[in-house]
């Protein structure tokens, strides 16, 4: 029986390993973590991510070829296959603080299973790493392990939060990386057995390292670059009386462009835009590529510009000041059907918020209360002013605003009627993800923003940018 072990037991190992493990039930998959907590919860009844259709999927393979353990170093060393899908965090200090990838993990991961391995192994980048990493891990495990045989290959994970199962299940493509030698190819090809049980052969694409390695980066800020371009084109939209909506879905009818991913809004967030391309820019500043650097660089910097201008709106939309309102916050996950709030857009926009003096009330679904008091104290915010709500209603009681952040479902679906009969007058709604029918609402009697689409009268005029 192969034994296949995954080192992180995080939103990309849990979900992963789970996968094969439902797909390939010849194989024992153990998911390994130094956080006992988190592989307490991954053996609980309440899994410590949510995850659509995911608890379905644990439920049918735990205790049969799917295991949960904090004894790293067991399961390491009886493993065929050893993936490592630690978190690759931007370095917060030293060289390349701000933008380059932290290995600190990954190399302690290395260096433990060079120190356990007495088989050969394949061992296999799951994380998102810079180019070249596998070379320095090569080192890492050849200097540190003489008496076995390892082969690195890099396999990026491309699944999105919220879809992370259905991802998993029928990816758009599975990359395999590896040396081109005669190892490489056959350790290429072990990996490759396993996901052709269930995805289509064309579907799997194998390249050399660095090929595999780079593309990951590279996906992901061609991703984040769409969403800068729509967000960017949503401004010109409020300037002229154009709508996003009606823009990205024309332009989008192109078959060279393509519909997918131009969906305006407060801006992404997620643990992996931001980090890859800030990743992409200093690899590019690294071997002197100045230009393509600063290409990448205003990706961010149109995110960035797109969360203030939110904030902007909001503020001089209420008389130029929120000092003393209460604001409702609706959603703060970075998108609908997931508990994340890594790099959330609802941070940067409490924050603002905050700093005029605000009164915030926010509610998620989905994001604990602990969690999103941790998110706002790290950036520095006084709890004060901050209050969790239940529910919605809740949230927009007696408040002078709402903002919507995250597109969950629910907020579609809400009794708007008794939400406006309950808050201060003038009432507005400042819509960051266009869930809501403005036209209705403005029936009913809020003064509404979307983002992108043609302003309101009492909009018009002030200023929308930082
Ligand atoms: P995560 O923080 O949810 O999980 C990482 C886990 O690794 C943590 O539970 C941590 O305790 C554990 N860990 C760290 N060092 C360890 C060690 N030495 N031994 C054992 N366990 C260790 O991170 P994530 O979101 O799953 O991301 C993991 C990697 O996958 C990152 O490189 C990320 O960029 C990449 N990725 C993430 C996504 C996503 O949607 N989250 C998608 C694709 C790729
Ligand atoms: C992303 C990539 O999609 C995935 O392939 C990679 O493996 C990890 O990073 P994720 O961050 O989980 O996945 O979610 P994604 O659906 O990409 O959304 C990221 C952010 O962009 C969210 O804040 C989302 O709301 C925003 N977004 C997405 C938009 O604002 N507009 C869009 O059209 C799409």
């Amino acid at each position: 029986m192969v034994k296949i072990c995954c080192i992180g037991a995080g939103y990309v190992g849990g979900p992963t390993m789970a996968v094969i493990a439902l797909k390939c039930p010849s194989i024992e998959v153990a998911v390994v973590d130094i956080s006992a907590a988190r592989i307490a919860a991954w053996n609980g009844d309440e899994l410590p991510i949510y995850e659509p259709g995911l608890d379905e999927v644990v439920r049918q393979c735990r205790g049969r070829n799917l295991f949960f353990s904090a004894d790293v170093e067991r399961h390491v060393s009886e493993a065929d296959i050893v993936f490592v899908s630690v978190n690759t965090p931007t370095k917060t200090r030293g060289l390349g603080a701000g933008k380059a990838a932290d290995l600190t993990y990954w190399e302690s991961a290395a260096r433990m299973i060079a120190d356990v391995s007495k088989s050969d192994k394949i061992v296999v980048e799951k994380s998102t790493v810079p180019v070249k990493t596998a070379e320095a891990i090569e080192k890492i495990l050849t200097h540190n392990c003489n008496a076995v045989n390892f082969q690195v290959l890099s396999n990026p994970e491309f699944l999105a939060e919220g879809t992370a199962v259905q991802d998993l299940l029928r990816p758009d493509r599975v990359l395999i990386g590896g040396r081109e030698t005669a190892a490489g190819r056959k350790a290429v090809d072990a990996l490759k057995d396993v996901y052709a049980r269930w995805v289509p052969a064309d579907r799997i694409v194998t390249t050399n390292l660095w090929s595999a390695e780079l593309t990951k980066l590279a996906a992901n800020a061609f991703l984040a670059q769409r969403i800068s371009s729509v967000n960017a084109i949503s401004a010109l939209c409020e300037a002229t009386g154009a709508d996003v909506s009606e823009v990205a879905a024309a332009v989008g009818m192109d078959g060279r462009i393509g519909p997918k991913f131009l969906t305006a809004g407060v801006g992404f967030g997620g643990s992996c835009f931001q980090k890859d391309i800030l990743n992409l820019v200093y690899i590019c500043e690294r071997h002197g590529l100045h230009e393509p650097a600063a290409y990448w660089k205003q990706v961010i910097e149109v995110n960035d510009y797109q969360k203030r201008r939110f904030v902007t709106r909001v503020v001089s939309s209420m008389f130029n000041t929120v000092s003393g309102k209460k604001v409702a916050v609706l959603g703060f996950a970075f998108k609908k059907d997931t508990g994340d709030s890594r790099e959330t857009p609802a941070i940067d926009v409490c924050k603002g918020l905050l700093a005029d003096g605000a009164a915030v009330c926010v509610y998620d679904p989905q994001v604990t209360e602990d969690q999103i008091r941790q998110d706002l104290a790290a950036v520095g915010e006084p709890m004060r002013q901050v209050g969790v709500a239940r529910d919605a209603y809740e949230a927009a009681g007696g408040a002078h605003a709402i903002c919507i952040l995250t597109e969950w479902d629910e907020f579609k679906a809400l009794d708007y009627r008794r939400i406006f009969d309950g808050m201060q007058k003038p009432a507005f709604l400042f819509d960051g993800r266009n869930v809501v029918d403005g036209g209705e609402l403005r029936r009913i009697g809020f003064i509404v923003y979307s983002i992108g689409k043609p302003l309101d009268p009492w909009l018009r005029g002030m200023p929308a940018v930082a």
